[in-house]
């Protein structure tokens, strides 16, 4: 008499169906808990949404394509954390749409680079790496200093934030397009590199 396990392995409808049940499960009991997990869905102590000069910052990041180069995710082991600090947890990205983890390391991760230079050094750096770091082989970005921020869609971006559950308020919205008043893009990325990562800072 054919055993159960006969059955399965000659029906192959049966099979897929059986299969497509039992990744099913196992895909639920790994994602649902993550749901209900608050240190993975509350935001880290002092972690504010982007202000509108760091948003406008963090758009320039991303459309240089800095996270090409760079990572914002530093990892639990010891090398990692004494180069750069505490390791990164989920809670400090909450405010991040799209998250900027990246995979590759050509530079250095920039997770905690937040208060590590000072803005003087950022500005010399972006302009042209080598005149800070000789041996640098980043690209320097000119442009962002003479670039005056755009900053005709900002409210609509931080409204759209806010529906996706950024607290903004709406005099913040109200009053953004003020805040980039005057400002470069460079001023904008320099804004946005200063606030990484400061809120579980432990590098001395
Ligand atoms: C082709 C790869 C590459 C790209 C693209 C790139 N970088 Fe870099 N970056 C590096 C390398 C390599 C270093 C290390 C040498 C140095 O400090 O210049 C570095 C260093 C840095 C540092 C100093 C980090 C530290 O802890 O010392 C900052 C800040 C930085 N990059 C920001 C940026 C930003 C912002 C952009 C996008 C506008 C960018 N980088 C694009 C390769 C890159």
């Amino acid at each position: 008499m054919a055993s159960v396990h006969d059955k399965v392995e000659k029906n192959i409808g049966l099979m897929i169906v059986l299969v497509i049940g039992v990744i099913s499960i196992g895909g639920l009991v790994q994602i649902v808990p993550l749901f209900f997990q608050d240190s993975l869905t509350e935001p880290v102590a002092g972690l504010k949404p982007y202000s509108a000069l760091r948003l406008e910052g963090r758009d320039i990041y991303v459309r240089e394509g800095c996270y090409l180069c760079h990572s914002q995710m530093i990892r639990p082991f010891r090398a990692e954390t004494e180069r750069y600090g505490h390791y990164s947890v989920a809670g400090e990205f909450v405010y991040d749409r799209p998250f900027l983890w990246g995979s590759k390391r050509t530079g250095p991760d920039l997770h905690r680079v937040g208060g590590r230079y000072s803005d003087e050094w950022h500005r010399v750096h972006m302009t042209n790496p080598r005149d800070v770091v000789p041996e640098s082989i980043m690209p320097g970005y000119p442009w962002l200093a003479e670039n005056n921020l755009d900053d005709s869609d900002i409210k609509t971006k931080m409204e759209v934030l806010r529906t996706l559950g950024a607290p903004y308020s709406d005099a913040e919205i109200e009053n953004a397009p003020k805040m980039l008043e005057g400002k470069t893009e460079l001023d904008a990325l320099i804004a946005y590199l200063q606030g990484l990562g400061i809120e579980l800072q432990t590098r001395k």
